[in-house]
């Protein structure tokens, strides 16, 4: 098991990889992934799996009628954020086809149809909206607003589906397709240190965290930075400034999560005092009323430090999900199979909760979903820090083949 999953692992590991920091910089609609959605094509046709690219540009290797009905899909995604880590999304994908491998390997018989995927534009990394596929596809993101997205060179999304040779005005909700599923479940990386502090290599998810994109448009006014006079100027950063520790304080206030990590600047001149300032405000907490709390309370400070400083304010929320409760059935049943096989090794399977999003929480909305995660020793994600030991790495696409064989096996 462990060969199949190192040499898939291999040959993904240069695909968009920045040799200056190490991390991924697999955007949807770029050349880099246009590679990685080869690397899937090939891995599907290797293993005689029949491959599909739906409306939306997800990928999909069937094993069985997709037709019939009633399939098991596992996957995730092949994207990253700029400078991620190697396991966020690629674990996924290339345990579903490890353990799809050891499934034969054990001669296991299909009773239901499989498909492994790859959905597209997940992080949301170049377009601003995360699980663009899945949501296209579960009907969580009209055609329209998809069609006025665009990256920061100003490119829309038709534009960049065009180029890569995808037909932009075929996008859309696909219901049919997610009526054929009757379970999908995601591996992914865990993002935090659940697991290595309570010493389990695998877990099931319990529920993904209601979380946010908010954007926030700082106008001042530009001027010289070396001939206009202090009190003469109206400077957004300074107000951006403020806004970002008052994230800060309204989260730890309110107990939820707060970040401002993406900013652009215009004119973005070293001498030039800026005319605008955009920061990209994600928020997220264990339940809406906090989450509220945290972004009304920061909006609340921006507006107050605007108006003091002659600083026009907007705010718009760019995306939002809800909190993800995940099917109870599903979960106790996976974690039934894990626990009577040993899966891992531990007579009970953790669960746990996650604020980071998921195609498998888009999707919960229309069919049965469910997570496992897989260890990470430090927690750390986003990041080309990003980690897995290679025996948890086994243990995860063990675990994933227990679960499918007593999904999909007779
Ligand atoms: C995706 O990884 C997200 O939680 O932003
Ligand atoms: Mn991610
Ligand atoms: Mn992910």
């Amino acid at each position: 098991m462990s060969d199949t999953f190192h040499a898939m692992w291999r040959s993904l590991r240069p695909i968009g990889r920045s040799d200056a920091s190490g991390g991924y910089r697999r955007y949807a609609w770029t050349g880099a992934d246009a590679d990685c959605r080869l690397w899937f094509q090939a891995q599907a046709e290797a293993r005689g799996l029949d491959h599909e690219i739906d409306r939306n540009g997800n990928q999909w290797a069937w094993l069985g009628d997709p037709l019939a009905g009633d399939a098991v899909v596992t996957g995730s995604h092949l994207d990253s954020v700029p400078d991620g880590g190697a396991f966020d999304g690629p674990l996924g994908v290339v345990s579903s086809f490890a353990a799809l491998d050891e499934l034969r390997r054990r001669g296991a018989v299909f009773t239901r149809p499989l498909a492994i995927t790859n959905f597209g534009d997940e992080e949301g990394a170049r377009f601003g909206l995360a699980c663009v596929g899945s949501r296209l596809a579960a009907g969580q993101l009209t055609t329209e607003h998809a069609h006025r997205l665009r990256d920061g060179d100003g490119v829309s999304l038709p534009q960049a589906m065009e180029a890569a040779g995808y037909d932009p005005d075929a996008i859309g909700p696909d219901p049919e397709r997610l009526a054929r599923i009757g379970a999908f479940v995601e591996l992914h990386v865990e993002q935090g240190r659940a697991l290595d502090l309570s010493g389990d290599p695998v877990g099931v998810a319990s529920a993904i965290w209601p979380h946010g994109r908010w954007r926030f448009d700082f106008r001042g006014e530009a001027n010289h930075a070396g001939t206009t006079r202090l009190t003469d100027r109206r400077d957004p950063m300074l107000t951006y400034a403020e806004t970002v520790l008052a994230a800060r304080r309204e989260a730890e206030l309110a107990g939820g999560l707060a970040t401002f990590g993406k900013i652009a600047v215009e004119p973005n001149g070293v001498n030039a005092i800026p005319s605008l300032v955009r920061g990209w405000l994600d928020s997220r907490a264990a339940d809406q009323d906090t989450l509220d709390a945290v972004v009304s309370g920061v909006e609340r400070a921006a507006r107050e430090y605007a108006e003091r400083a002659g600083i026009d304010l907007d705010v718009v929320r760019e995306s939002f999900t809800p909190v993800v409760d995940f099917q109870h059935a599903l979960r106790d049943e996976i974690r039934r199979v894990l626990e009577k096989r040993g899966a891992d090794g531990a007579a009970t399977v953790p669960l746990l909760g996650t604020g980071a999003g998921h195609d498998a929480g888009i999707l919960s909305a229309s069919v049965p979903t469910a997570m496992l995660f897989v260890r990470n020793p430090t927690g750390i994600s986003h990041s080309p820090a990003e980690h897995a030991t290679e025996d948890d790495c086994v243990a995860g696409v063990r675990a994933l083949a227990d679960v499918l064989e007593g999904l999909a096996c007779s």
